[in-house]
């Protein structure tokens, strides 16, 4: 097992390149499933998630090639409608392809991806809607089982915002037979960029990054090219990097517009920051000021930065509260810097963050995606020596980070058990 050894204390300095979004590239590879022909996207990140659903495709006969960040996929000869546990266990965004197979294929056999240690996590959304869809979809020894004729336009209002709900659901629609409205979708970005690329795929979605999508259905979709937008959560880990160590970072190929929560949150902490069209440069002079945060659906604050801002709240003159409202459990990191010197209490949803002057480097553990880049951001701005293990969770979704962070400064290196 991976694990990164840092040596914290290191202000980070110089220009970093964000990757393509993992959860706007995890859809747009599912839906490859809906045409027989050409998929050919660019700016596809180099991750292991990527990769668990490279696999997962290539054991249902879609043909995969790849060199670098360009992928081209082509379903023309789909020889199984299965998504084993083997793989979904590994990766949630696995249940994507459900809504892609049952539309095209009219059959899917899809592990449940049960909870993960973040939350239970469901994914009664992405079934009910499927029903309403006309599918007959039952669960039966851990799979959801799909099974229709085409799929016929329906109104769905999902119970709440689901990312991946509205993702799936948005992928059996374009396929269905009529208008379908899908009400209270999520707004994200990622949700956005799926519906682009299903749009050159010859998709007619309208409503894109509004609560409504409308979407006509259409008897057959085309082979596309199709860049994936750049990682906000990338990005904006890079910038709470930069200001936990009073760094002057600049980062390119990212989308300011799509970040704005984050930014306004970093600003109040008193970074400065330069924006242009595709690039923010981010200055931290002094040391954080307190903020509070309450994590919600796009456009508020993203709970996949709630671990990253607190990182930085470690080290700010007074205290923060960052209130978690998507996951009942994303409070693991919170022990684990606490092993890095950081003073939080937890009190139900809400995690009070007294900053302390400084963080001492320890050893410590990942516990989940998000969860290990705060706990590199606060080793890269602790004293001392610090040994973050389990790295696969950061791997699974930060492409190169080691290297990426090597190249503004900071002191580290990957070590092998
Ligand atoms: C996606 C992102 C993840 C991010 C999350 C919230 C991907 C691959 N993952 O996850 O990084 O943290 O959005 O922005 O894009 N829920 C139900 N029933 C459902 C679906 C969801 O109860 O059928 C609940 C969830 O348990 C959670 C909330 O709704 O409490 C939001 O979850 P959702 O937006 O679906 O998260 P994911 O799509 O799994």
């Amino acid at each position: 097992m991976d694990k990164l050894k840092i040596r914290g204390g290191r202000r980070l300095v110089g220009e970093v390149r964000i990757s393509g979004a993992k959860n706007a590239a995890l859809p747009i590879l599912a839906a490859s499933l809906l045409t027989a022909g050409d998929l050919v996207l660019h700016n596809v990140p180099e991750l292991a998630d990527v990769r668990t659903m490279l696999r997962l495709l290539e054991g249902m006969g879609v043909r995969v090639e790849r060199s670098g960040s360009d992928v081209t996929l082509n379903a023309s000869n789909v020889t199984s409608t299965v998504a084993p546990y083997e793989l979904v266990k590994t990766m949630r965004a696995s249940i994507l392809t459900l809504c892609p197979l049952a539309a095209r294929f009219g059959s899917a056999t899809v592990s449940l991806p049960g909870g993960c240690a973040i939350g239970a996590r469901p994914v009664d959304q992405h079934i009910k809607g499927l029903r309403k869809l006309g599918a007959e979809v039952e669960v039966e020894h851990g799979y959801v089982q799909a099974r229709a004729g085409r799929l016929k336009g329906a109104r769905i209002v999902t119970d709440m915002v689901t990312v991946t709900g509205t993702e799936n659901l948005l992928m059996a629609a374009v396929l269905a037979e009529g208008r379908t409205v899908i009400e209270n979708a999520a707004r994200e970005p990622e949700v956005v960029d799926l519906a682009r690329c299903l749009n050159a795929m010859g998709a007619k979605i309208t409503g894109i990054g509004t609560p409504t999508l409308v979407v006509d259905g259409v008897e057959s979709l085309q082979g596309a090219e199709y860049s994936v937008v750049p990682d906000r959560i990338e990005a904006g880990s890079f910038l709470c990097a930069a200001a936990a160590t009073r760094g002057d970072v600049l980062v390119t190929h990212c989308v300011p517009s799509d970040m704005e929560a984050m930014l306004a949150k970093l600003r109040e902490m008193g970074a400065e920051l330069e924006i242009g069209a595709d690039w923010i440069r981010l200055r931290q002079k002094d040391r954080p000021k307190p903020v509070q945060i309450r994590t919600a659906p796009h456009p508020a604050f993203p709970t996949d930065m709630q671990a990253q801002f607190m990182a930085v709240c470690t080290l700010a003159v007074g205290t923060s509260l960052i209130t978690e409202t998507i996951f009942e459990n994303r409070f693991m990191h919170v022990p684990e810097l606490q092993r890095l010197g950081a003073r939080i209490d937890i009190d139900g949803h809400t995690a009070a963050v007294r900053g302390v002057e400084r963080l001492t480097g320890a050893d410590v553990m990942a516990t989940d995606l998000r969860a290990s880049a705060s706990l590199v951001i606060a080793a890269l701005a602790a004293q001392g020596e610090s040994t973050v293990d389990r790295l696969y969770h950061l791997d699974r979704g930060y492409e190169r980070m080691a290297e990426k962070l090597r190249g503004l400064g900071a002191d580290l290196e990957r070590v092998h058990d």
